[in-house]
C-alpha cells in the first residue's frame, strides 16, 4: 500500500511518519514547501504521479485567531485545499481520509458530539473547516475524521506550552469554561493508519468518524494535570500556581471557541477495535522521555 500525506511537518503530520514503518507502510510525505494545496495543478500532478492507493490530508490553516482576520487564507487552505484534493482523486476514485475538527459545533450541546450531530461553527476557522469538510463528504471515497485539542512531542502545542512557561512564571493563567477531550496525536496517527488499511482491504464506504481523549476536561484541569506530573517527575523545578480565568478575560473579547466540544469516539473505537486516546497515560509517557 502507498500513501501520500499533505501537511508532514506538521504535528500530526510527524506523528503518523513515526508510525510508518512499525505499520510497514510506505509512503509519499509532503510538507507545504513541496506541495501547496491551494494549488489545483499542482495537487493533480503530484496525484497523478504518485497513484498512491489512498491520501490523507492533515495540511490545514490552524490558528483559529488568526483566522478570524486573515479569513480569505484560512477559506484558501481549509475549504479550496480539501476541493483540490477530491478533485485530483476522484477519476480514479481514491480514498482519503481527512482529518477536522471539533470546532465545527457550536458548543451548545452538553453531551459528546457523536458524528451525527448537527454543526454549527462560530469560528472562521470552523466555518472554514467545515466548508472543507463538505467536498470531503460529497465524495464517494471520503472519510472524515474530527478530533480535538491536539498535544504530542512535536511542534508546539499546549502541553508544551505549559511546560515552558512552568519553567519562568510563577503563575500561570489559563481558561477554566471551555471543556472539550485532550488527544494525544501519536494515538490519533494509530487510529488514521488503521482506519487506512481498513479502508484498503475492506473497501469501506465514506463516513465521518470521531476520534479524540477518553476523559473531558477543561484547559485548566489540563494544565494542572501537566504541571502536576511534570513536577512529580521532577521535570519543572518549581510548581506555578495556576490560576482559572474565563476566556473572554484569557482572549479579551468574545470567545470564539465552543464552550463544550467534547468528541464521542465510540463509532471509529468499535470499528477499527481500539481505544479512544488515553491521554493522561500520553502525558505520563511523554515526560518520562
Ligand atoms: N491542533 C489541534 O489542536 C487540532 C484540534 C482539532 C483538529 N485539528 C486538525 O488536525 C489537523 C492537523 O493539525 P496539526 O495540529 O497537525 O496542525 P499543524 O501542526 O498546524 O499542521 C498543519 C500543517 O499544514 C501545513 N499547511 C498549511 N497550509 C498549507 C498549504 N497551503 N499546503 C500544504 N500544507 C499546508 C502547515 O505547514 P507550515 O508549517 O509550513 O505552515 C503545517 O505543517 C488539521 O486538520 C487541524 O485542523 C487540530
Amino acid at each position: 500500500m502507498k500513501l501520500l500525506i499533505f501537511g508532514s511537518s506538521g504535528q500530526l503530520g510527524k506523528s503518523i511518519i513515526k508510525q510508518l514503518n512499525q505499520y510497514q507502510i510506505d509512503a509519499v510525505c509532503l510538507n507545504s514547501k513541496q506541495l501547496n494545496i491551494t494549488d489545483k495543478r499542482q495537487v493533480a500532478n503530484k496525484i497523478n504521479k504518485i497513484c498512491p492507493d489512498l491520501v490523507i490530508n492533515t495540511a490545514a490553516y490552524t490558528n483559529v485567531d488568526k483566522a478570524e482576520e486573515f479569513f480569505e487564507s484560512a477559506y484558501r487552505v481549509n475549504c479550496s485545499g480539501p476541493e483540490n484534493i477530491v478533485d485530483a482523486c476522484k477519476a480514479k476514485l481514491i480514498p482519503i481520509i481527512h482529518v477536522s475538527t471539533d470546532y465545527v459545533f457550536d458548543g451548545l450541546q452538553t453531551s459528546p458530539y457523536k458524528p451525527t450531530d448537527i454543526t454549527n461553527p462560530i469560528s472562521i476557522y470552523g466555518k472554514s473547516k467545515l466548508a472543507g469538510e463538505n467536498f470531503i463528504n460529497n465524495y464517494d471515497q471520503g472519510f472524515i475524521i474530527r478530533t480535538s485539542w491536539l498535544f504530542s512531542e512535536f511542534n508546539s502545542n499546549f502541553y508544551k506550552t505549559m511546560l515552558n512557561l512552568a519553567n519562568h512564571k510563577r503563575e500561570i493563567r489559563v481558561v477554566n469554561d471551555e471543556i472539550g477531550c485532550p488527544t494525544y496525536a501519536g494515538d490519533l496517527a494509530e487510529a488514521i493508519l488503521k482506519l487506512a488499511l481498513g479502508i484498503i482491504s475492506e473497501n469501506l464506504s465514506s463516513n465521518i468518524y470521531h476520534f479524540a481523549g477518553d476523559k473531558q476536561c477543561t484547559w485548566y484541569d489540563f494544565a494542572k494535570f501537566i504541571l502536576n506530573e511534570s513536577y512529580a517527575q521532577k521535570k519543572i523545578k518549581t510548581l506555578p500556581e495556576v490560576i482559572p480565568v474565563t476566556s473572554e478575560e484569557f482572549h479579551n473579547k468574545f470567545s470564539i471557541r465552543p464552550k463544550f466540544s467534547a468528541l464521542d469516539s465510540t463509532k471509529l473505537c468499535s470499528q477499527l477495535a481500539i481505544n479512544s486516546s488515553k491521554w493522561e497515560e500520553a502525558i505520563f509517557k511523554l515526560l518520562l522521555v
